[in-house]
């Protein structure tokens, strides 16, 4: 999907970028930048800039960056031409598509209205003769009526056409109803039917206010218990979460990750309105990120048994990773927060939360659990692997205190844990000390992209061609003195692009800045911010004049490294000046 150059200098010239970020952003002016606490990971002071003059952000931390357009994606999870849409909406501009992608825009407006209208149908149906049972059955499990009105519930007949043919009369198409995964096709005559029957309904409902699928519980043993909707061209479950549309508005500063919708239903309904629940599958990258938009701390409840266990192992990282803080809320006499709220109230929860343990005593006891500690051998292996954790905490009180409650845990004292924390401590720094000394061979190293696919083999004509791209950036005149450089030249594949792209659009009179490239990854295009945003010194054209020299030296005699190419390199000068044996 391309959109016309023009077309896009205009969406970046009236979306400024710092207004954009801003609504995302508290940004706080310094010089000629702006700066704030980063979206993309968590932080407590600033190392998130924006610059206003070259229509970019880039984080110092997180080393993210771009320009709008990028960031309108990051941070609202769009693709590229639903990025650009929602700047051109914001500013009122009409936006020239091509046919497919017009289409497919439409498709999910449509789809959206449709799932919505849904809700609504089934939602009415709890208060008419068909939804009794199902009224019956919320009424049942505890949720009363501002419940049912908060979270949009509602109850799909026990009927094979009652939704279908209602959302029929609305104008919605079988087609629609097919794409949205409200409906099934019959096999036999490959007519469509309600996918969902006899069940209550949950709205899945993302942080847009998009309705965008469904949960549908059965109301006795059957199974599945839950149906859900299946993934459509609107509902992914791999990057949305249950409630957090409501979640987000909480005051608390922490989310409550759980596994069921009943679960985070009772907590809403329990005071916890901060509560969120995954969709039926096991949390993911994409919903660590989405998380951490919205909060810094992350409570994390899973259901005591294995497969519990199992998600909240894997789970802890990938929070982590997002710049997560997490505790872990063990489930103690209930099997999950739904049973314990009814059984015993909030505030025997809020003990429980704050109680909840952070991820190091977690880990211990999971450490623990592993073995028998009433055998021998099974004690001697936990103090090994307790001693090897405790010896990888970042600092001396947190291993005096863990080291304690291992001890503890092992039936031996302190001191006989300690020299095995100390034991396991100088194996690490060994360890460690090895692997620094190979990164300090290659000083070269440092200065490495921080992102592995765009590596420098080049690190001297790499400097240069960095110093090339930003000066450029900054004063595009200077491309008038590169026209005997040749983006081949360049040792770096992703700089070499980037300057390509930059002098045709010099030469087509476009403008020149970070927004107008294209066809470029994620990482690449927080590459080029990065370089703009790091640059030191002035543009001067003797300075651009050396980088110009360097790329072509350095591309010269990376050329001649054997004695073939020496060779062949000699040839080619005498083919040049005519000049033959
Ligand atoms: P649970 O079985 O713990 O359900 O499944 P729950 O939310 O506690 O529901 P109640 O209390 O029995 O009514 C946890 C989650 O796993 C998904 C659903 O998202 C559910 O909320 N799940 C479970 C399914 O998608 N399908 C199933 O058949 C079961
Ligand atoms: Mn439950």
């Amino acid at each position: 999907m391309a959109f016309p150059p023009s077309f896009i200098d205009e969406l970046t010239a009236r979306n400024p970028i710092e207004d954009v970020v801003g609504q995302y952003v508290t940004l706080k002016r310094s010089g000629a930048n702006l700066f704030g606490l980063c979206p993309f990971h968590g932080e407590k002071t600033p190392s998130f800039s924006v610059a206003p003059d070259k229509g970019i952000y880039y984080c110092f931390g997180c080393h993210k960056g771009g320009g709008v357009i990028n960031f309108m994606m990051e941070i609202e999870g769009l693709s590229y031409p639903d990025a650009v849409r929602a700047l051109a909406k914001r500013v009122g501009m009409e936006v020239p598509e091509d046919e497919q992608y017009q289409s497919r825009y439409r498709q999910q407006e449509r789809l959206w209205a449709l799932s919505k209208e849904a809700a609504r149908f089934f939602n009415r149906q709890l208060y008419l003769p068909p939804g009794a049972q199902g009224l019956a059955y919320a009424q049942k499990r505890g949720m009363p009526k501002s419940t049912l009105i908060r979270f949009g519930i509602g109850f799909a007949p026990n009927s094979w056409t009652s939704l279908c043919d209602a959302m029929r009369e609305k104008g919605y198409t079988d087609q629609e109803l097919k794409d949205s995964g409200l409906a099934s096709v019959s096999q036999k005559n490959g007519r469509i039917y309600d996918r969902f029957r006899n069940r209550l309904m949950f709205p899945i409902i993302d942080v847009r206010g998009n309705v965008i699928g469904f949960g549908g519980r059965v109301m006795d043993d059957s199974k599945p218990k839950y149906l859900n909707s299946p993934e459509t061209i609107i509902f992914n479950k791999r990057k949305n979460l249950f409630a957090l549309n409501l979640a987000k508005k909480s005051k608390l500063d922490y989310l409550i990750l759980v596994e069921g919708y009943m679960d985070a239903v009772a907590l809403h309904q329990y005071g916890f309105d901060c509560a969120v629940a995954s969709l039926g599958t096991a949390l993911t990258e994409e919903h660590a990120a989405l998380l951490s938009r919205y909060t810094e701390n992350v409570v994390l409840i899973y259901d005591g048994d294995q497969a519990g266990q199992d998600a909240t192992r894997r789970a802890i990282p990938m929070l982590e990773r997002a710049g997560l803080q997490v505790k872990v809320l063990q489930m103690r006499d209930a099997k999950d927060p739904d049973e314990f709220l009814k059984k015993f109230g909030a505030d025997r929860f809020r003990i429980l939360l704050e109680e909840s343990s952070n991820r190091v005593e977690y880990q211990l006891r999971a450490i623990a659990k592993k073995y028998d500690l009433h055998v021998d051998e099974d004690r001697v292996r936990f103090i090994s692997e307790a001693a090897e954790f405790v010896s990888s905490l970042g600092n001396a009180v947190q291993r005096e205190v863990y080291g304690t409650r291992a001890a503890e845990a092992a039936g031996i004292s302190y001191e006989a844990m300690k020299i095995e924390v100390e034991k396991a401590y100088r194996r690490r720094l060994g360890r460690e000390k090895k692997k620094q000394e190979k990164i300090d061979l290659s000083p070269a190293q440092k200065l490495q992209p921080k992102s592995r696919s765009i590596r420098y083999d080049n690190m001297k004509s790499a400097m240069a061609e960095e110093g090339i791209i930003s000066m450029v950036l900054r004063e595009p005149a200077l491309l008038d003195e590169a026209q005997s450089l040749k983006p081949e030249t360049f040792s770096s594949p992703l700089l070499g692009k980037v300057f390509s792209q930059l002098r045709e659009r010099f030469s087509e009179g476009l403008e020149i800045s970070v927004s107008g490239l294209a066809d470029l990854e994620p990482e690449e295009m927080s590459h080029v911010a990065g370089i703009l945003q790091r640059q030191r010194g002035p543009v001067s054209e003797q300075a651009f004049r050396d980088c110009v020299a360097t790329v072509q030296a350095e591309n010269q005699s990376s050329h001649i490294e054997t004695v073939e190419d020496l060779m062949e390199f000699r040839n080619k000068m005498k083919e040049r000046k005519g000049i033959r044996e």
